[in-house]
């Protein structure tokens, strides 16, 4: 979609089991919602091993990938794409670095993690690989087009 501020870009954002249990999912959604991004897809899912393979696929030669894996397994996981102007480079922003040790003061790791293997929540790091994970775990129709959907212009 385009509009006054050009093409939306988007975004795939996942609370991990970690954050899930920890009840981090309507926090970190008011964080997104806050910053004047617009939800266009969600779900409660246990992360299926392929999907997780593909997703971390770069990764396998990584000593910490089968940790990763198992972690990724453990417990449901809430998947959402985001869409607005610049919401990859602005979503790895909140999210802060990948090390909660590093992760700055006011960014979601850097207020609610304490370690890298529990870091809450994945953002994609680039237009490109956003595209990808998107595709990996949504299908076009669970993704919502608010242009015809006439309540988007009520609030
Ligand atoms: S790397 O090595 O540069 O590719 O790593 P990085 O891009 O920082 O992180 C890639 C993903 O691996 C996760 N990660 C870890 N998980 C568990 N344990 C350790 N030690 C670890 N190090 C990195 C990290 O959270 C990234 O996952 P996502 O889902 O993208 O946050």
């Amino acid at each position: 979609s385009s509009g006054l501020l050009g093409i939306q870009e988007r975004t795939l954002v996942a609370v991990k089991p970690d954050g899930v249990q920890r009840r981090l999912v309507g926090e970190i959604i008011h964080r997104f919602e806050q910053r004047g991004f617009q939800l266009i897809g969600m779900k409660l899912v246990q992360a299926p091993k392929e999907v997780l393979s593909e997703h971390y696929h770069d990764l396998q030669e990584k000593p910490f990938y089968p940790a990763l894996i198992n972690y990724m397994s453990s417990g449901p996981i809430v998947a959402m794409v985001w869409e607005g102007h610049n919401v990859v480079r602005m979503s790895r922003a909140m999210v802060g670095d990948t090390n909660p040790a590093e992760a700055r003061p006011g960014t979601i790791r850097g207020d609610l993690c304490a370690h890298i293997s529990r870091n809450a929540i994945h953002a994609s790091d680039s237009f490109e690989v956003a595209k990808k994970e998107i595709s990996l775990w949504f299908s076009d129709q669970e993704l919502i087009e608010w242009q015809s959907c006439i309540h988007s212009n009520l609030y």
